[in-house]
């Protein structure tokens, strides 16, 4: 919900830009520790969701984590003091790798054994210890989008259930590695909790495997992927982080010494960010009509990478009588929201029901404060898309 003074704020802006609400991501890191600090669970924000600097110094002041994904996310986690930094993915580049080493990261999340070898090595040559957790994946299906389901035998991640005993027993004769814990990671957008459920037991059962093996764990690092509401954005502002964590309090069997954390991206950024642009046309088509805005897929890719939902807001709806057509129903008209780009898929949403719309009214696309700006490009050479923030 934007104020009259911050549309007209964003009246006086050129579009297209992210607008970051600071207040509302105060407040989901406050309700995210509250509940989290319950339980003395760690949290790390997966900084790949936004690594906007604003947003990354607010989230530092809560004392959260970094979990990286690159080299660079490690030397920006690094120049922003992150406390801990958590080092992923499924191709770490011996440079990346070298970057880790040197910054002296709290764990490497690894997900190979040719993967823990290399890093053995590298560390050997700077005389380190590199301290590891293996990404396990626990064939647990996540019941979300095909592209961001990433805990199933069929997906690319992860250690599987039938290599682990081979890849640990392997792993202890290497002499400059370090066996912290275990990393797991089923998925993103969930907001069926059932599937941190069947997490929960899985991890159960290969705690059991490890203690009967006598490799003692301290970290069991449950990943992130809790959901967001991008329907209903302003009823639901700040996901149920209560009803969460509390789920990982009843089902997760915890050893002495040991500390759960999790790595959460979406369910910290989404909601904060609107990326707001200008329509530049409004064009009647066979049988519907297209509003034509000035940001495209360059800016959000979601929608044509996911077909995923945004809601669309006009911002200043039109104060003429509205025309009557087919496509009109109570409350608004039915549009095809799209973008500039010459690509079909550059399309934020179909059959959007909307004020009457037309050239130059401003439109808020919501809940795009996660995997909206981070994932942005210059194709067609467009420009590099700007934020701007709320305080
Ligand atoms: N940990 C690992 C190992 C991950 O791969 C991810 C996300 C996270 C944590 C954070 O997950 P979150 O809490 O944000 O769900 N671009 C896609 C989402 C890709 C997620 C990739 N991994 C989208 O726009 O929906």
């Amino acid at each position: 919900m934007f104020s009259k003074e911050t549309i007209q704020k964003f009246q006086n802006t050129s579009t297209p830009f992210y607008y970051y609400d600071i207040e509302l991501l105060r407040k989901t890191l406050e309700a995210l520790k509250k509940e989290s600090d319950k339980y003395g669970y760690v949290v790390h924000y997966a900084m790949k969701a936004n690594a906007n600097d604003e947003i990354l110094r607010v989230i530092k002041s809560f004392g959260l984590g970094a979990d990286c994904v690159s080299g660079n996310e490690i030397k920006k986690a690094s120049e922003h003091e992150f406390e801990h930094i958590f080092f992923a993915g499924v191709g770490k580049s011996d440079e990346e790798i070298n970057t880790a080493l040197d910054r002296n990261i709290t764990c490497f999340n690894c997900e190979s054994l040719q993967e823990i070898e290399v890093i053995d090595e590298l560390a050997k040559k700077k005389n380190k210890i590199a301290q590891i957790a293996f990404r396990i994946n626990p064939n647990v299906n996540a019941h979300t989008h095909k592209y961001i389901t990433t805990g199933l035998e069929e997906n690319k991640f992860g250690i599987n259930l039938w290599e682990l005993e081979d890849v640990v027993m392997r792993t202890q004769q290497l002499k400059n590695i370090k066996i912290v814990g275990i990393h797991f990671h089923i998925g993103s957008q969930i907001t069926d909790l059932s599937a941190f459920k069947s997490l929960c037991m899985k991890v159960n059962e290969i705690q059991n495997w490890f203690a009967s093996h006598n490799v003692p764990l301290e970290i069991i690092n449950v990943g992130g992927g809790l959901g967001v509401d991008y329907h209903e954005p302003n009823k639901n502002p700040i996901p149920d982080f209560e009803s969460f964590f509390k789920l990982f309090k009843d089902f997760l069997e915890i050893r002495p010494n040991q500390k759960v954390h999790f790595e959460i991206g979406r369910a910290i950024v989404a909601q904060c960010g609107s990326l707001i642009s200008k329509v530049l046309y409004v064009k009647k088509g066979v049988s519907t009509s297209f509003v034509i805005l000035d940001a495209g897929m360059t800016e959000l890719i979601r929608p044509a990478l996911y077909q995923s939902y945004h809601k669309i807001e006009n911002l200043t709806p039109s104060p003429l009588p509205r025309e009557r057509g087919d496509s009109q129903q109570a409350g608004g008209v039915r549009y095809d929201v799209v973008g500039p780009i010459c690509e079909s898929s550059d399309c934020f949403g179909k059959a959007m029901m909307l004020p009457e719309t037309k050239r130059g009214d401003l439109v808020a696309i919501r809940t795009t404060g996660a995997y909206g700006e981070v994932m942005a490009s210059q194709y067609n050479l467009r420009e590099k898309v700007k934020a701007v923030y709320s305080e």
